[in-house]
């Protein structure tokens, strides 16, 4: 009786599933919830092999997020109330216009990957914007610890360039950058988690004499060893000191950015950044969520298709939370005044030094 009964729940669950969501089957036979994301397989595969080195989290993986950011943080509404053009957000203006703007000084080294990725989106049917975005989330879904971002299809051309002094500075005050995210639409929590990305990152300009030197000991990993690591005190410089956005770091071969220490000391974002140390399931939540607005920022979310079922799943984090070797609790500048920092083990084996990122 009671096995009838969930047969038929099951049978009836079955039905209205069919009714509620359509899946199409695309021409090389994967599925995806809307027939207009079949164009987007073939993007996926090209990608993959060729921009991303056969699925690496690497360099083309880094740049290709940072462009998402550059791309979509112009747009400000604070300018369209002067009267002026804000920007189009995530429209691919950084690189449908990229004379314009890849020289404005905060897009440093961005030309790189405008370049590498022009000849992808010449070759597909696809917009800039929408190819910054998939790019973006599909790169990020090579990482282990990265959550699925969602991706959104149909954002239109271009029509301007963004103005300049819409991307924030690493030598900018926690006041101004956290002002300017907020004229783009978002929380000093959403910025904390945005932050996340540099978890997957390394600096080629900020000390032009050593290219490819991470903000964290995993560079290639998505994990929370990044907000850790800028809550260590910082001992030395990297390469050269007396750059412009940079402090000084816990480990050798690890670069710190001014903007960075700075929001992992305010008392508006301490804490916010504290509960990302140990928490991987909150930090993949809240950079999932931050990167999706992001990624349509500035654009009519009622005429995009959602694709996000064509992103890839991405592998579980590698290793746990812990201190570098070599360091301690005690190197922990405390900045959340709510809570303790957590306590973590510690790596064993020699002082930590990080190798850079390996150009692709
Ligand atoms: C407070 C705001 C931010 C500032 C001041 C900032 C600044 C910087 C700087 C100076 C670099 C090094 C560039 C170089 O020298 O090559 C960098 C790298 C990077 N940023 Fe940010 N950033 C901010 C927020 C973000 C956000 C919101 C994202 C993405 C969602 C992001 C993603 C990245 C990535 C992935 C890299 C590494 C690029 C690579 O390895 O080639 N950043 N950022
Ligand atoms: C290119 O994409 C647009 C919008 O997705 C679509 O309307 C158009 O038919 C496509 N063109 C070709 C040649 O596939
Ligand atoms: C992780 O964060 C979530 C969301 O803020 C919270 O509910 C949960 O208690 C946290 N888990 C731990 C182990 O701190």
């Amino acid at each position: 009786m009671a096995f009838k009964l969930l047969a038929s729940l099951l049978a009836l669950t079955a039905v209205s599933n069919a009714a509620l969501v359509r899946k199409a089957t695309c021409a090389d036979g994967r599925t995806t919830a809307n027939a207009a994301c079949c164009v987007l397989f073939p993007i996926l595969d090209d990608i993959q092999e060729n921009l991303f080195d056969g699925g690496e989290c690497g360099e083309e993986v880094h740049e290709s997020l940072r462009l998402t950011f550059h791309d979509a943080i112009g747009f400000s509404p604070a300018l369209t109330k002067q009267g002026k053009f804000g920007g189009g957000g995530a429209d691919g203006s950084l690189i449908t216009f990229d004379t314009i703007e890849t020289p404005f000084h905060a897009n440093g080294g961005i030309d790189d990957i405008v370049g590498v990725q022009k000849p992808f989106i010449a070759k597909h049917n696809i917009t800039a914007g929408d190819f910054i975005q998939f790019a973006g989330a599909v790169g990020v879904s090579n990482c282990p610890g990265a959550p699925q971002l969602d991706f959104l299809l149909g954002r239109p051309e271009a029509t301007q360039a963004s103005p300049d002094l819409l991307v924030p500075e690493p030598f900018d005050t926690v006041d101004k950058i956290l002002d300017r995210f907020a004229d783009a639409g978002f929380t000093p929590a959403e910025v904390v988690a945005l932050l996340a990305s540099h978890s997957i990152a390394a600096a080629d300009h900020v000390d032009e004499t050593i290219p490819g030197t991470p903000f964290d000991s995993t560079p290639d990993v998505f994990d929370s060893q990044f907000f850790i690591e800028v809550q260590l005190r910082g001992t030395s410089f990297p390469g050269v000191g007396g750059n412009q956005g940079e402090v000084e770091s816990p480990l050798k071969g690890e670069i710190r950015l001014q903007s960075d220490h700075d929001i992992a000391r305010d008392s508006r974002t301490a804490c916010e950044w504290q509960s990302f140390v140990d928490n991987q399931t909150k930090l993949q939540n809240a950079f999932k969520a931050a990167m999706a607005k992001l990624a349509v920022t500035g654009q009519d979310v009622s005429k995009l298709v959602d694709c996000s079922d064509v992103i890839p799943v991405p592998k579980p984090v590698t290793g746990q939370a812990h201190l570098p070797a070599g360091l301690s609790q005690n190197d922990v500048e405390q900045a959340c005044a709510a809570t303790p920092f957590p306590t973590l083990p510690t790596d064993a084996g020699p002082v930590t030094s990080v190798p850079p990122v390996p150009p692709s």
